[in-house]
């Protein structure tokens, strides 16, 4: 097969485009993919400060390689979970990745910081380890932003992600969530933007781009998540995927286009009633924001 750009040998085939390319020319492709993602969506503009999270895997490290290389003004931001071996090593691969590229990285720590780690604070607030970990990883990620004065923070969520995300929604007609579920949620009243640049970019595609740019990262998955009903969603797509390519884009970029402006009007009303947590300042809809509930369980 010839690389659909330079018509040199490909190393790797994407099905969905119907395309191949060689290495240069498909590192050239996911900047492009990013690129095109940013101004489609209006994701960030001149001057704006980025605060990029990374967990060490393979989306977060191509995410802010691609915008160091694109000029954006980004700093990455790495939140220990407290999750044993997974999150030392999962931390030695941002801080050798940003100490390879030169850029700054933000840490913040759960156990150091907080008092709590992830196994053992949903345990105590009987939540699943995902659930803890995501409301965590929300109320931190906008946390560090507004400290650190970023403009927006920008996430690894790749297609395989959104697509799974917005096929549990759809399963259950979760309406509320599908009404949120955009790449770009707007910045309003104590809450950055956030935005999710590789949309654009399948999960094989964000490997292939860290082998072929030589960027190290974390291969094993969170060992809190397996079993979880977004494994299952994924495997799911990948199966009718493979007999169709072209399937989890033409799913998640068809309800972006065509139906997500119909659960809008819902997540709106739902905003409405938000005011701030009496504990931490943060917008919530209750007195107690969850991030603070889940540490005053974890903590007691
Ligand atoms: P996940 O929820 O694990 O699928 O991760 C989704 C995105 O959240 C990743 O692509 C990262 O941008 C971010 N993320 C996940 N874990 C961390 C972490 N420990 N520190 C900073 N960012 C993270
Ligand atoms: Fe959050 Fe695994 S990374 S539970
Ligand atoms: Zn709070």
């Amino acid at each position: 097969m010839k690389c659909r750009r330079c018509r040199g040998p490909a190393v790797i085939e994407v099905r969905r485009h119907n395309a191949g390319f060689c290495s240069d020319c498909f590192l050239h492709h996911c900047h492009e993919q990013v690129r095109r993602t940013i101004d489609d969506f209006s994701m960030t503009g001149a001057g704006e400060r980025v605060l990029v999270a990374v967990s060490g895997g393979k989306d977060s490290l191509a995410l802010w390689d691609i915008l160091l290389d694109l000029g954006h003004d980004v700093d990455g931001l790495y939140l220990g979970l407290g999750i044993g071996e997974y999150s030392d090593q999962s931390g030695d691969y941002a801080r050798a990745f940003a100490a390879r590229r030169g850029a700054k990285l933000v840490e913040v720590d759960l156990p150091a910081d907080y008092g709590f780690d992830i196994p053992a604070g949903s345990a105590a607030a009987h939540r699943v380890p995902c659930s803890a970990c995501g409301l965590s990883k929300r109320h931190l990620f906008n946390r560090a932003a507004l400290d650190g004065g970023y403009d927006v923070v920008a996430t690894g969520h790749n297609l395989d992600d959104e697509a799974a995300v917005l096929f549990g929604n759809v399963l259950r007609w979760s309406t509320d969530y599908l009404g949120r579920q955009l790449p770009v949620l707007p910045e309003r009243e104590g809450f950055v933007r956030k935005v999710k640049p590789l949309v654009r970019l399948a999960e094989r595609e964000t490997a292939a781009y860290c082998v072929l740019a030589g960027i190290d990262y974390i291969v094993e998955e969170c060992p809190m998540a397996a079993g979880n009903r977004h494994l299952g969603y994924k495997h799911a797509l990948d199966s009718i995927e493979e007999q169709s390519p072209g399937t989890k884009a033409a799913f998640y970029f068809g309800f972006l286009d065509r139906a997500s402006a119909l659960f809008t009007p819902q997540a709106a009303v739902e905003q409405d009633g938000l005011r701030a947590c009496v504990s931490c300042g943060a917008p919530t809809t209750a007195e107690v924001c969850a991030f603070c509930k889940l540490l005053e369980r974890a903590r007691t």
